[in-house]
């Protein structure tokens, strides 16, 4: 048995911050981080919370630490809020619905009925409707995902213009997570039709505006489609799971501080020569995996006559599209040290292939298989 459900409200298109207006009244606490109020998107939001109580945490980091979490906890103790509004990317959302699962477990009964809106101001993680919230314990320099449907916001915002101010490399590096969501969920063990449906919508319009969404931050119907984007790439993988692309970049990136979204890129070409395991053939017949990613080669009408031709287009348009945007398709070309990656391959393959989001990946590896997909990006 499989599920895949559509709880939370999702209010998109320009004009969707009205939705906020019903708020009206309440006592409120909008958690986001110190960029998003001074560049005034705080205020913007704050505009349509008429007659609320608001109280503002703004303490949120990129890939937010465990001790970050426990501030929030505090600030919305202090606040007594009756609802909780992320106002920003990936980080702050999850931090949010940390801070509210948190609270409802320690604070007061009344924390129980505490409401989560969730008004993305990147479009990448789809976090806005998953029931995951990745949290770093920088103590360990690791990143773990949270998953419980507890932490599923009940009403997500897409107001497209809050993503216009995002600088082209989030914009590059957040639609970069928002295809491998997509092209992880549709090869996993778990993928589904209801799945398929949200992860082929997603690629193809990832391939379609996120070039111009790069290239021009004001496009905002190219911002419009890459918010709808990340939200049905969201929901796919909240229902179908991820895969060992994730698994690595949770290992890579929380050990070297590297952007969610560059690490994933930097991986994907190689993850999905590695899923499509191409010379190894079955009495003729290629892997799932391999044929699935011929099937969207075909929708996104690259050449794919045979699943070799369409698994090596899909490839290079995805190498395509990284080199567009500029992001290194290596950890040198990025500048780790390669010493120390070269050190630590053994262990950080070991951490992927322990990382929750490896479960569904469509070919198992070895510890050594997931240290070459490492060398392979080392460069
Ligand atoms: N919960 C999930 O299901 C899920 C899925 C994938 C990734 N993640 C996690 O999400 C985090 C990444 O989130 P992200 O890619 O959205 O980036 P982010 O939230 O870390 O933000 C990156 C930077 O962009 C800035 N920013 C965000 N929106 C902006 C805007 N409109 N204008 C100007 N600057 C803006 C932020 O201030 C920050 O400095 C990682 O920790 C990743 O592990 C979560
Ligand atoms: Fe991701």
């Amino acid at each position: 048995m499989q599920e895949f459900s559509f709880s939370t409200r999702i209010f998109f298109g320009e004009g969707a911050l009205e939705r906020l207006r019903r708020v009206k009244g309440r006592r409120v606490l909008i958690v986001t981080d110190r960029f998003m109020v001074q560049i005034g998107t705080i205020d913007k939001v704050m505009t349509y919370l008429t007659g609320c109580e608001v109280s503002i945490f703004d303490g949120v980091i990129p890939d937010p630490p465990i001790e970050v979490v426990a501030e929030g906890v505090k600030a919305l103790a202090a606040c007594q809020a009756e609802i909780v509004i992320a106002v920003g990317g990936g980080s702050t959302i999850d931090a949010a619905k940390a801070i509210r699962a948190i609270a409802k477990q320690t604070l007061c009964a009344e924390a129980d009925h505490m409401e989560c809106f969730a008004v993305p101001t990147t479009s990448g993680t789809g976090s806005e409707v998953t029931d995951y919230a990745v949290i770093t314990d920088n103590a360990r320099g690791l990143k773990y995902p949270l998953d419980s449907q507890a932490l599923r916001p009940p009403v997500a915002i897409l107001e497209p213009s809050l993503t216009a101010s995002a600088p082209a490399s989030v914009t590059a590096d957040a639609g970069m997570d928002v295809l491998t969501h997509a092209l992880e969920a549709y090869v996993s063990t778990n993928a589904n039709d209801f799945s398929d449906a949200m992860c082929e919508k997603a690629v193809s319009l990832v391939f379609r505006f996120l070039p111009l969404a790069y290239q021009d931050g004001e496009d905002l119907l190219a911002r419009t489609e890459m918010q709808n984007a990340a939200c049905m790439a969201g929901l796919a993988f909240n229902s179908a799971g991820l895969g060992i692309n994730h698994g690595l970049a949770h290992a890579v990136g929380g050990k070297f501080h590297i952007a969610h979204g560059r690490i994933n890129a930097m991986l994907l070409p190689k993850v999905l020569a590695f899923n499509a395991n191409l010379s190894h053939v079955v009495g003729g017949e290629y892997s799932l995996a391999a044929k699935k990613y011929q099937r969207i080669a075909r929708i996104m009408d690259f050449p794919a006559a045979t699943v070799r031709l369409g698994v090596a287009n899909l490839i290079s348009e995805i190498e395509r599209l990284n080199q567009m945007m500029q992001i290194p398709p290596t950890l040198r070309a990025w500048g780790a040290d390669l010493s120390k990656v070269r050190e630590m391959r053994g262990e950080l393959a070991r951490a992927a292939l322990a990382d929750a989001t490896y479960a569904t990946n469509p070919r198992r590896a070895t510890e050594e298989e997931a240290a070459v997909l490492i060398d392979q990006i080392t460069g």
